[in-house]
Parts: structure tokens; sequence; C-alpha cells
């Protein structure tokens, strides 16, 4: 969608009347399933059991974002925890777990946020090849989050990050990672950014994309190309395939609920594919930008909101 079109739906995200709305109805309306897996954790494993059976792997998002006291970010650190001993419990594949350093307290300081991020990967450690994969949120927390990392990084092997094509800075920051040997997850970018630190329009995101992941599968470490667009998995697959870079060397992962024909065709084709399922009551952020990305989405939650 026009990048600008993304901007408004994310201010009517920030609307009460909606927000109560939608809050109230929209998980028992079925508007939220699409893309969230349930509430619970045991709605987060059946999902993850399902998609194994299509050779689909999972990371799983304990939804939840912006905590506001120590407490909360405290509580979500041992849920968090409590993620990675569920999923080996129920003999998945290892942990792989998604997490966003303002639901580990960054609103309150870097150092809380480093110390839970520490806890979280501790426990992570018990579990061979487990990895905890830290989300990139608006740009106001990139450095920080990338400083966070980085030095979490230099103690523990089971972190990796997130960056967004559509940052004007991302093509320094992926050498950075790259030099770091810090696995990268690409993907577009999905908050409202000003110009001065985005792309505004959307060829320039793509061509930055494209870029960034050429350079991040011949120099990055086992990367994920995280992305929906026909186009760019097109030219990815052509890209490995002219490189003669092995399948083994990166993953490709899309979103619970979106492009599920694509996911199933390249799990099929023998390339290693990874759906995001984020779940939990805190799922009313996540889904607004999910929203946000596609028009017909608006048309989607109107009709729903009235019926
Ligand atoms: P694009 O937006 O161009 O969409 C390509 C096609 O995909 C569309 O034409 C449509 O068919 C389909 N599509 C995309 N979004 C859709 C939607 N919401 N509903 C229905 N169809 C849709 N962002 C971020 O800022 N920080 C992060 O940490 C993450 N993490 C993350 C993990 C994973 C695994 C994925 C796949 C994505 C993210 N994102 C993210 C979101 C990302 O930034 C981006 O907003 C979305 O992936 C959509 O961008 P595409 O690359 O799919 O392209």
């Amino acid at each position: 969608m026009a990048l600008h079109g993304r901007a408004v739906m994310l201010a009517l995200a920030e609307n009460e009347a909606v927000k109560r709305t939608l809050v109230q109805n929209g998980m028992s309306k079925g508007m939220v399933q699409r893309f969230v897996a349930g509430e619970t954790l045991d709605d987060a494993l059946a999902a993850a059991r399902r998609l194994q059976t299509q050779n689909i792997n999972t990371a799983l998002d304990l939804l939840g974002e912006n905590v506001a006291t120590e407490a909360e970010a405290s509580a979500s650190t041992n849920a968090y925890i409590g993620v990675l001993t569920a999923v080996a419990e129920a003999k998945l594949p290892a942990p792989y777990i998604s997490i966003k350093l303002t639901a580990l307290g960054l609103d309150l300081s870097d150092e809380l946020a480093a110390v839970n991020l520490t806890r979280i990967l501790t426990a992570a450690s018990a579990y061979p090849d487990a990895l905890v994969r830290v989300d990139m949120e608006g740009s106001a927390y990139t450095q920080r989050t990338l400083d966070i990392v980085r030095a979490a990084h230099q103690d523990f092997g089971n972190v990796g990050t997130v960056l967004q094509s559509y940052l004007r800075r991302t093509d320094d920051d992926l050498a950075q990672m790259n030099a770091d040997g810090i696995s990268v997850r690409l993907v577009k970018g999905a908050y409202a950014e000003p110009a001065t630190a985005a792309y505004p329009d959307k060829a320039d995101v793509d061509a930055a994309y494209v870029r960034q992941m050429k350079e991040l599968l011949m120099h990055g470490f086992h990367p994920a190309i995280a992305s929906h667009d026909e186009s760019i998995l097109r030219q990815a697959k052509r890209f490995v395939r002219e490189q003669r870079i092995e399948n083994s060397r990166f993953e490709f992962q899309m979103l619970l609920g979106i492009r599920r024909d694509l996911q199933e065709a390249l799990a099929a084709e023998g390339y290693f594919v990874r759906a995001y399922v984020p779940f939990g009551v805190s799922w009313y952020p996540y889904f607004m930008r999910r929203l946000a990305e596609r028009p017909a989405n608006i048309g989607f939650i109107l009709k729903n909101l009235v019926k």
C-alpha cells in the first residue's frame, strides 16, 4: 500500500473508540485469528504443530510491547522463558522466539532491557540450536536495540536481530551486523516513519530490500529473508541459484496467515521456511500493523465491525 495510507491506518489505530471496539470484538468476531494464533501458549503450540506437518517451522512471538513498569518487564521475561520450555517439552524443533525489547523494559532503561534479554538468552542456552530473534521496532529504538544486541552477542551466539529496508541507515547497519557475525532477518519495515528516517516511496524500499538481501545472502550469518513479495522471492531464488548458495545457509520467513500458498510452495520446493506465530492477549498493535499493510484489509475490518 502507499506508505502514507499506512500512516493514516496507524494513526486510526490510536483512536480510543476504534481500539475499544476492536479489542472487545476482534477475537470473538474472528477478525484477529487470521493473523494471530490465539490468546494462549497452547493456541501457539497447536499452530506450530499444524505448520510442522507442512514442513514449515515456526518463530513464536508472545505479543506485547512498550511495558511501563519493571514488574511488567519481568513478567514478559518470565513468560518468554516459559515459552522456551514449553516448545522444548512439546518436542517441536529447536525453540525459536521473537521478542521486542520494549516488552522487556526498553522504555524504562537500556540496562533493564539488557538484563532481561540476558535472562532469556541464558535460558535459551539450555537448548541446542535455539535462537532468540530481537524484533526491530520504530526508528527511535533502532540504535539502542542494535547496541543491546551487539553487546549480548559477545556472550551469546544464540541471538539475532531484524533490519528494516525502509530505513535510510540500514545499509550501514547491515555491514556492521555482517562484520559482527550476527544473524539478520531482513524485512521492509512496518512502522510509520518520517521521511528523514525512511524512504517514502515503496519503489525505493523494494530496491533497498533486494540490494540488502543479496548482501546478506553473500556475507550474512544464516540470514532470514522475510517477505511475502513474490517478485522479491523470485529474485532471491534466482540469486541463490546463480551464486550456488545452499538452501541450508538461509531461510525464508513469513507471517502467520499471510500468503500461506507461498509458504507451502517454498517448503515443498525444499527451502527452509519459518512462519512467525504471534499469540497472546496484547494483540492489538500487531493486528493494526498488519491491517495497515493492505488497503483491502481496511474494508475487511469495516465489514466485520458492522456485522
Ligand atoms: P509488501 O508489503 O510489499 O507485500 C507483498 C505482498 O504480501 C502483498 O502484495 C500482499 O499480497 C502480501 N501481504 C503483505 N502484508 C500483508 C498483510 N498484512 N495482509 C495481507 N497480505 C499481505 N517489521 C518490522 O518493522 N519489524 C520486525 O521485527 C518485523 N518482523 C517480521 C518478521 C517476519 C517473519 C515477517 C515476514 C515480517 C516482519 N515484519 C517486521 C513486517 C515487515 O516489515 C512488513 O511490514 C511485512 O512483511 C510486509 O512486507 P512484505 O515484504 O511482505 O512486502
